[in-house]
């Protein structure tokens, strides 16, 4: 018996990293998963996003878990493929009971160099795809009184940080939003969370455009020169999350009984302790 018998959970970005991770641990406690993710590039992103070899292997990992998960390749900044997806899933399945609203991007710019679109980008994927997803799952949770919704927010929710101002405006957002949404859901069943972490391995993170953020003086950094600069990111001088590390604090939001919501988990390696 998992913890998720009988559940059906839509996970974005669900190709690689951290949604991956969550979308196979709501596997193994029972849960029906759908995985979508791009699957392609946005040109604007410094770094490869996932491809549909990753998207593969994910289902592949979901298919030995059984053959009922399904994985989808869903632009969460397209209204008409984001309500597509939800659609077939109630088709399918006939409810949906969680939604890890996971998917982003990120880059890095001082806020007088971001161009349109690396604004629009930034912001029409991390918070207005989020919000697409929440818009098309929520008529149907309120339908069936139950609902878990986690949103991935930041570190980058919780502060400013150089750099990084489109991709901050995007997760301070999101918090903002999922709060709402926990308001708007609170006496229907359903509840809405955030989660914040902070430096997680993943392709995201572990790229040549990170690099030259924390090794602006090398030419052709690497990870080893940029991992000092992210272990001074944490109070416990640890570098990175592992994805797993992060997919704990969503199996918790997802699997509670319901009195946990409008609220933020922060898994950030003590990293924002010194803050109110
Ligand atoms: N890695 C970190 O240090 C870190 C820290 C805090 C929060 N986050 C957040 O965690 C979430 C997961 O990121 P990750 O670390 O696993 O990185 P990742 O790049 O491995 O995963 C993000 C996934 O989202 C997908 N994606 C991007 N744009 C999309 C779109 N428009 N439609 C559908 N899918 C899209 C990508 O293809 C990729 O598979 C993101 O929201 C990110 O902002 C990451």
């Amino acid at each position: 018996m998992g913890q998720l018998d009988g559940r059906v959970a839509l996970v974005t970005g669900g190709a690689r990293g951290q949604g991956r991770s969550h979308a196979l641990a709501l596997a193994a406690e029972g849960a029906t998963v759908i995985a979508c993710d791009i699957a392609d590039q946005i040109a604007s992103v410094p770094y490869a996003l996932a491809s549909a070899r990753d998207l593969d292997e994910t289902v592949a990992a979901l298919r030995a878990l059984g053959e009922r998960h399904r994985g989808a390749v869903v632009d969460v900044r397209k209204t008409d493929q984001v309500d597509a997806l939800v659609d077939e899933i109630i088709a399918e399945f006939g409810r949906i009971d969680i939604l890890v609203a996971n998917a982003g991007i990120c880059g890095f710019c001082e806020v007088d160099q971001i161009s349109d679109e690396n604004w629009t980008d930034m912001i029409d994927t991390n918070l207005g795809g989020a919000f697409r997803c929440i818009r098309a799952v929520l008529p149907h949770m309120k339908r069936q009184r139950y609902g878990r919704i986690v949103t991935t927010s930041s570190g980058a929710g919780r502060a400013g940080m150089q750099n990084l101002g489109h991709y901050v405006a995007s997760k301070w957002g999101l918090i903002g939003l999922t709060k709402t949404v926990a308001l708007e859901v609170a006496q229907l069943g359903i509840t809405a969370n955030a989660i914040c972490p902070t430096t997680v391995a993943t392709p995201m993170v572990l790229n040549e455009a990170t690099y030259r953020v924390f090794c602006p003086n090398i030419e052709n950094p690497t990870l080893e020169d940029a991992r000092p600069g992210l272990e001074g990111l944490s109070p416990m001088r640890v570098a990175w999350l592992e994805p797993e590390d992060v997919t704990r604090a969503v199996l918790y939001l997802v699997t509670d009984p319901g009195y946990t919501s409008g609220t933020v988990i922060e898994v950030n390696l003590a990293s924002s302790a010194g803050r109110t």
